[in-house]
């Protein structure tokens, strides 16, 4: 069934919306199951979901980054707890929006956030107040970023936003519903973890932390851990197991020179059936304005484009 108003609920730096048409030519008729292992806000699972392409499929969603899993599993099995505590935080962006965040960020996320890491930093124990927290924080603050300190805490300044929209109600529950459809499973794991899961005839689409396309763009968020050109190149294995498995496998990364060697001029990559087309893109987080123009990326994959 088609739902064509799902799309993400968060802003994540490097968010695929822009690139979906292009994406899209890659997408499998009909996937076994699908996969998506750099979930972040999940713009292509949930183009899919919307495209009606995964009615009745089990669905793997993950992502290293603990806190984005902590807020999918509440706002899969505790929505009105986060909507409740959502609307009380909206409340208060009132006349001084800037304090408002500020507070929330160090006086409330920030210190539960500790308690929870301290006390093992489960999924299951992300309180619902905290993914209510990181949405507020995620609508209101810069950019749609996600990063954290040397010592480990949020430290995202405040956006300016006139009107951010905080609460939108019908795309959480919506959300919620989708998450909540037999088969889906929201993990937190590390992306080796496909290996394991995926079998011929499964569509998996890989989105990692883009390669810097020069010392200065490299951007460290989302785990505070970074992604290093030895993630990239054991995610370079990992696609050409799956594909040579008979998975269908789709990546977009960077036009940096170390991914053009991985995946363009790879033979190795070429032999187990990958492409690599160079296609173009916005590009938005780069400190310098001045650099954030069009630029191209890079999309891998077994599945030949069809034409729209
Ligand atoms: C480019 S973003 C994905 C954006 C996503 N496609 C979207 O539409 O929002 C990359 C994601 O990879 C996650 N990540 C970073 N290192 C990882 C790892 N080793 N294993 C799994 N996920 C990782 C980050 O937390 C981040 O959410």
């Amino acid at each position: 069934m088609e739902r064509r108003g799902l799309r993400p609920f968060l802003k994540w730096v490097g968010g695929k919306r822009q690139l979906l048409p292009i994406l899209r030519r890659h997408y499998p008729a009909s996937p076994g199951a699908y996969f998506e292992p750099f979930v972040g806000s999940g713009a292509v699972f949930f183009d899919l979901a919307a495209l009606g392409r995964l009615d009745a499929r089990p669905v793997t969603l993950s992502d290293d980054n603990a806190d984005l899993i902590g807020c999918y599993a509440r706002i899969a099995d505790s929505l009105p707890a986060v909507l409740t505590a959502l609307e009380h935080l909206a409340a208060g962006h009132g006349l001084d929006a800037r304090r408002h965040y500020l507070q929330v960020r160090d006086c409330e996320f920030n210190p539960q956030r500790a308690a929870w890491r301290e006390s093992g930093g489960e999924i299951a124990a992300y309180s619902a107040g905290l993914a209510a927290m990181l949405i507020y924080l995620n609508r209101t603050g810069y950019n749609g970023l996600f990063r954290l300190n040397a010592t480990g805490e949020y430290n995202v300044p405040p956006g300016r936003y006139d009107r951010p929209r905080i609460v939108d109600r019908a795309l959480l529950t919506e959300v919620s519903a989708v998450l909540t459809r037999p088969g889906i499973r929201v993990q937190r794991a590390p992306f080796e973890q496909i290996l394991s899961d995926a079998r011929a005839g499964d569509f998996a689409y890989f989105d990692p932390p883009y390669a810097p396309l020069s010392k200065t763009a490299n951007f460290r968020g989302y785990t505070g851990r970074g992604f290093t050109e030895a993630d990239q190149e054991r995610l370079q294995q990992v696609l050409i197991q799956l594909s040579q498995r008979g998975v269908d496998v789709l990546l977009s990364n960077s036009t940096a020179p170390s991914v053009i060697k991985l995946y363009e001029s790879s033979a190795e990559a070429r032999a187990a059936g990958l492409r690599a087309w160079q296609v173009p893109a916005r590009r938005a987080v780069n400190s310098n304005a001045q650099r954030r123009g069009t630029v191209a990326e890079l999309v891998v994959s077994n599945i030949p484009p069809r034409p729209q």
